[in-house]
């Protein structure tokens, strides 16, 4: 009798401990999942605020120069693209001509090869129009879709593949491309536009600017290479540019 009720408690007292330890480990576990939420939300956060830290710093230090510039601030709008010295423009597949824009972008002494500098690029379409696909935000919903962005090396070099812009509806203007330059030390400015030799529309000041800001009238001779047409142009940092020093 002794013995017997023994067992029974001992099987008891085991299933006892097995439903407590079940308890216990199910406790365990839940705690550890909350805790591991918490922890990626933490990491999360860190990782968030460094990074709009670190973008503020790239703001902060940054300095227009040359004058009032409308859009300026797209030069910015790389978001997390690595940026190297070549680009190729959203439209570059579609129907047009294709051109390949290439040069070295020299510092201000016009020798020494720039490095670290981006160049921001955009253009209108075929229709003479900054395409848009609704959802931009930023200077996108200006300067539409086909722009780029290019950080030269150490050689200063820089290439960009796109198509031959068209010419606004208003005909107001020849056809263009706008550059922004953006320097290591976060000056940033306008320089002339891209233009095509043999535009009709192109004016006296366009084709001798008396001082070209960026060195040249920006005026592009293409040259057919295979299936695209190929213009040089060489960039000087701030030349002609006003309070650059
Ligand atoms: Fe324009």
């Amino acid at each position: 009798m002794n013995h017997s009720f023994s067992v029974t408690d001992t099987f008891f007292s085991f299933g006892l401990i097995v439903i407590q330890t079940v308890n216990y480990c199910g406790a365990i576990f839940v705690f550890l999942k909350k805790m591991t939420r918490l922890f990626t939300i933490f990491l999360l956060n860190i990782f968030l605020v460094s990074c709009s830290k670190s973008q503020n710093q790239a703001r902060h230090s940054s300095e227009l120069v040359g004058g009032p510039c409308e859009g300026c601030e797209a030069v910015f709008e790389y978001g997390n693209r690595d940026l190297n010295p070549i680009d190729t423009l959203p439209d570059f597949g579609d129907e047009g001509q294709k051109i390949k824009v290439t040069g070295t972008i020299y510092l201000n002494d016009g020798k020494t090869p720039a490095d670290d500098v981006i160049l921001y690029i955009y253009h209108t379409d075929q229709e003479g129009i900054y395409p848009t696909k609704g959802n931009e935000t930023g200077w996108a919903r200006r300067h539409g879709y086909f722009r780029g962005w290019i950080k030269t090396n150490d050689d200063g070099k820089y290439t960009f593949y796109t198509l031959k812009p068209g010419v606004y509806p208003s005909r107001l203007a020849p056809a263009h491309i706008h550059p922004i330059i953006l320097e290591p030390d976060g000056k940033y400015y306008w320089i002339e536009d891209y233009h095509f030799e043999g535009d009709s529309l192109l004016s006296e000041r366009e084709i001798n600017p008396e001082s070209p800001r960026g060195g040249s009238s920006g005026i592009l001779q293409l040259k057919k290479e295979n299936n695209i047409w190929v213009g040089t142009r060489n960039i000087i940092l701030g030349k002609n540019v006003p309070d650059y020093e």
